[in-house]
């Protein structure tokens, strides 16, 4: 009998606590069906055991794993699926992840930013944004969160990161329904970011979160330094006779800050200038003695009165929640204070505050649909193409994608501008363009883009259009002459049929040549002109010998012009045509023909005329001796001519010869032209008024005039487009100072392509026989590997980068053995954060000191003794930029970033261990430096 009471007590309890396991379960499955909940960089979907939320990965916006990296073990909030996120964009500022919402539902959305390792990890310093509002900014290196409150406007939000400085990375996004709550409530469309989320009287280190908060806040509770104020708990207390909603979680609400008189919340972290607030109080009485009237008092806020003689019980219920919206600048002052009538001192249980973001309009809804349909046709030849990898999130804002730029028009958002040259972008041009009405720029020359022209509305704003070298082919559209604001279009350089240009609504054509990549139009662009960019190479050849200036014809992709014309730089020679109105020509571009007029041929006689019988020798080198002279036209030039002794000199002046034939770039030294005759091999370059580099910084020229720090940025920035020159990358194989010439405008021209090599390729061995270089600028690992890479140049670059900033030789013997070598000793000072020790004493004061560490910090990643480690070219670029833009605009920067409050001069730099004999250079035997 007694046993079957047991037993039947046991099933029943164990029934019981079944069915309770299963509505548990099934409640919380339900609260968090609409739950999206991504671990960034996670291995895969999980599911957390303590709350049962499921967590899903990113890879579905982020395919690529290289950018994960661990979280620290010393962050707080440290668990161990959490991974970050690191976005090193290479192009675009901006990564958004874009997740599904329904229209018109209110949602939060929360980003979680926890503490990575990077040993090389740098200041970070990012926007975050919900849809294109920017929200808050995240730079510290600790644990932070972001959390927006927001109606949806469409079928989805985007989260963005927008970077300002290093690399944006993230470890959690969460979006939650915020089903019930009001926090919207009389405002069109805003984001509210939370500011404060407070547990009055809550205990010290308990967070109330999901699953106790349904709709996953994270209340925090309040930690009091303060006061006679003292807590109150009633964890019986229940809501009674409330007829609205409940906004606050039942046990954030059991408990309270109650005081005798007042008692004060006080906030002072908040962000400076004129900012819009909604606070929002809760409270519920605990104490079941307490009658209405007997507990009254007033409310302040930053000492405005905003409710008197306020009772939680006067509406009958036990209950209240009362929002405020209010104006603030830097600080908060919620106060409140026992009314006289009253008997009880104030209570309160909760509080938000928010800061109050006007919801920002995208993008034009039909430049958003048309760039995205334009995105997606192009993205069906060019999968892999970073640049539209990198198009995340609107196109506009609150940063513009790179290539795009867009104006507000009418106040709305609008492209204006696309600018994708040089991009290896095949396939046709997407009809979509057509549909991006607003657009007056398009250019898509120098990629491989096939088929037609496409057809513009009349009504397109398009002014100026540039195809150029690409594969175009077909008619030339008829629409392109109703184009009513067309000032300028280039065509040249595409098999456009040719019977098509020769006739065009009635316009007579100007078949005369002209040259590829220099037509550009008059300084009057008030006339309409269609340029065709001319190359009949055919009859140029008859004329070539007359011809003074050098004719390159190869592709233009073969020169980073984005980067230049982009941010100012200077760009190529320009050639100003001279006829007015409409200019057509036939464009043919046949590449074999077009070597062999780039380059004149000279006579000895030729030679011997404008060397004055080689009378001013300028410089000896490996190949020979270098004489000064002046051609028949008067171009002054250098001679270089082989010398009868030399072993090694057909083969690099055959090298020479075919590289600099089919290449030319602003920073090489192009060459004019050569002379083959009676065993003789001279080539002919254009003088360089400057000298060389090396001249400049330590050599007889530095004694006469400094190089100031800006020219000396820009000298670098010029260099590193060594490795983009030509379709394949060029290893140089000899960079160093005195390889580098300044022409009269100070633009750096890198010289001496006897040594350059085509970087190996798929299925090339990639090592060589022969280490080429010279000794202090040589690579450690190419010397010892034999394994010829681009980064063997990075090496010999960051080596020139070091010279540039510390005016010093890379090898001097003469000084004490631990300055021997340049590389070494600059690493020994960066170490010791000494910059000031290794910058040129004769530019001290002339620089500013965050673009100056840039340099130092690239400088020293570039001699880096394993090339993994190196940088590419691509990367030293941006940073240089950075660092010419840093020092351009030195005083604008600084007022930016102290307004931000997080100016940041003194950094140290890390150097990743690498083993102990990490500088060949010193510790082995020299390699022969090459008689040069
Ligand atoms: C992870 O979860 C997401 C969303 O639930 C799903 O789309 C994806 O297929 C899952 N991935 C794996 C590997 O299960
Ligand atoms: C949202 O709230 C309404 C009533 O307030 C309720 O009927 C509905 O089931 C809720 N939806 C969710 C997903 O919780
Ligand atoms: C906060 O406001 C109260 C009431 O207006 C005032 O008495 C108090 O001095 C204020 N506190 C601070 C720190 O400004
Ligand atoms: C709720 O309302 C009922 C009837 O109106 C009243 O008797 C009761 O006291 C009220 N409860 C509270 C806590 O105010
Ligand atoms: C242009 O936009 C319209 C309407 O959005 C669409 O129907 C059409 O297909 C688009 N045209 C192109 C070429 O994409
Ligand atoms: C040809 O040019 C004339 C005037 O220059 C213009 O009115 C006409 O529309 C053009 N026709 C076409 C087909 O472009």
């Amino acid at each position: 009998m007694m046993e079957g009471v047991l037993v039947n007590n046991w099933v029943s309890r164990v029934f019981g606590c079944l069915i309770l396991c299963l509505f548990i379960l099934a409640q919380s499955i339900c609260a968090q069906k609409e739950f999206v909940s991504i671990a960034c960089c996670a291995e895969s979907n999980y599911t957390d055991p303590n709350t049962n939320i499921s967590w899903e990965t990113d890879y579905r916006w982020f395919p690529d794993k290289k950018n994960c990296q661990k979280i620290s073990k010393a962050s707080a909030n440290y668990t161990p699926y959490d991974e970050a996120r690191v976005f090193r964009t290479d192009f675009s500022s901006k990564t958004c992840y874009r997740l599904d919402t329904k229209t018109g539902e209110e949602y939060l959305l929360r980003g979680t930013f926890l503490y990575y390792e990077d040993a090389l990890r740098k200041k970070t310093s990012f926007y975050v944004s919900v849809g294109v509002t920017n929200i808050s900014q995240v730079n510290s290196l600790e644990d932070s969160d972001v959390e927006g409150i927001f109606r949806a406007t469409k079928e989805y939000v985007d989260f963005c990161l927008v970077k300002t400085e290093g690399a944006p990375y993230i470890s959690r996004l969460v979006l939650r329904p915020l089903n019930g709550t009001e926090y919207l409530q009389n405002f069109s469309s805003n984001v509210l970011k939370v500011v404060r989320r407070i547990n009055l009287g809550g205990k010290d280190g308990d967070i109330i979160k999901y699953p106790n908060d349904p709709s996953d806040r994270i209340w925090k509770p309040f930690t009091s330094s303060d006061q006679t104020a003292t807590t109150i708990q009633g964890p019986s207390i229940k809501i009674s006779n409330y007829t609205g909603n409940v906004s606050a979680p039942l046990q954030v609400l059991q408990t309270a800050l109650t005081d005798q008189n007042r008692f004060e919340l006080f906030h002072n972290d908040l962000d400076k200038g004129d900012h819009q607030y909604r606070v929002i109080l809760y409270f519920l009485e605990l104490e079941t003695t307490v009658f209405p009237g007997q507990r009254v008092f007033n409310i302040y806020l930053n000492n405005e009165r905003k409710e008197s003689r306020f009772d939680i019980q006067g509406g009958g219920s036990n209950y209240k929640e009362v929002r405020f919206d209010v104006k603030a600048n830097g600080f908060l002052n919620l106060t409140l204070v026992k009314a006289s009538v009253s008997g009880l001192g104030p209570i309160c249980n909760a509080y938000e505050i928010f800061q109050v973001f006007p919801w920002v309009q995208e993008t034009s809804p039909n430049d958003l649909n048309g760039i995205l349909e334009f995105k997606s046709e192009l993205l069906v030849c060019n999968e892999q193409n970073k640049v539209l990898e990198s198009w995340t999130g609107d196109p506009c804002l609150p940063v513009s994608w790179e290539g795009l730029s867009c104006d507000s028009i009418n106040g709305s958002t609008v492209i204006t501008k696309l600018s994708l040259p040089s991009m290896n972008l095949r396939g046709p041009i997407p009809p979509s363009i057509t549909n991006l009405t607003n657009l007056y720029s398009l250019n898509l020359s120098s990629n491989d883009f096939t088929g037609e022209i496409p057809s513009f509305s009349p009504s397109s704003m398009l002014r100026s259009v540039d195809l150029r070298n690409n594969d175009l082919s077909g008619p030339l559209p008829e629409s392109l002459a109703m184009l009513q604001h067309l000032e300028v279009m280039y065509i040249g350089c595409n098999p456009v049929a040719k019977e098509h240009s020769s006739s065009y609504n009635g316009t007579k054509l100007d078949t005369s040549t002209g040259i590829c990549n220099s037509d550009v139009q008059g300084p009057d662009s008030t006339k309409r002109r269609i340029i065709i960019g001319s190359v009949a190479c055919g009859s140029l050849l008859l004329t070539v010998a007359a011809g003074v200036f050098i004719v390159c014809f190869y592709r233009q992709k073969l020169m980073p012009q984005g980067i230049f014309n982009r941010k100012g730089f200077k760009g190529y020679p320009m050639m100003t045509k001279k006829n007015g109105g409409l200019i057509f020509s036939i464009p043919i571009v046949e590449e074999i023909v077009v070597k062999s007029i780039c380059i004149q041929t000279f006579t000895l006689v030729d030679i011997e005329a404008a060397t004055q019988n080689y009378k001013t020798l300028i410089g000896e080198g490996g190949f020979g001796s270098v004489y000064r002279g002046t051609l028949l036209d008067g171009q002054e030039v250098a001679v270089k001519v082989r010398s009868a002794t030399s072993t090694q000199g057909t083969r690099e002046f055959e090298n020479e010869l075919n590289l600099l034939s089919t290449i030319c770039h602003e920073n090489l030294v192009p060459l004019l032209g050569y002379c083959s005759e009676n065993d003789q091999q001279i080539l002919v370059y254009p003088f360089m008024s400057n000298g060389s580099l090396q001249d400049r910084l330590y050599g007889e020229a530095a004694k006469r005039k400094r190089l100031d720090w800006p020219t000396r940025l820009s000298i670098a920035l010029g260099l590193t487009h060594l490795h983009t020159y030509a379709g394949r990358c060029l290893i140089h194989r000899d960079v160093k100072s005195s390889n580098i010439l300044l022409d009269q405008s100070m633009t750096a021209k890198v010289a001496d392509f006897g040594f350059s090599k085509y970087a190996p390729q798929e299925g090339d061995s990639g090592a060589s026989l022969e280490v080429r270089g010279t000794a202090g600028y040589l690579d450690p690992e190419y010397y010892t590997t034999h394994h010829l890479s681009d980064k063997s140049d990075v090496f010999s670059f960051g080596v020139v980068l070091l010279e540039i900033i510390s005016g010093r030789e890379p090898l001097n013997l003469r000084k004490p053995r631990n300055e021997w070598s340049l590389v070494e000793w600059a690493k020994q000072h960066a170490r010791e954060t000494n910059i000031d020790e290794i910058v040129d004493p004769s530019i001290k004061g002339g620089y500013h000191a965050e673009a100056m560490w840039r340099v130092v910090e690239m400088a020293l990643l570039c001699v880096e003794p394993f090339s993994a480690y190196r940088p590419c070219m691509a990367d030293i670029v941006r940073e240089l930029e950075d660092s010419l833009i840093i020092e351009n605009n030195a005083s604008e920067y600084m007022r930016s970033i102290e307004s931000s409050g997080s100016l940041v001069l003194e950094r140290k730099i890390v150097i990743p261990s690498t083993p102990k004999d990490d500088s060949p250079i010193l510790t082995q035997p020299l390699p022969p430096p090459e008689p040069r």
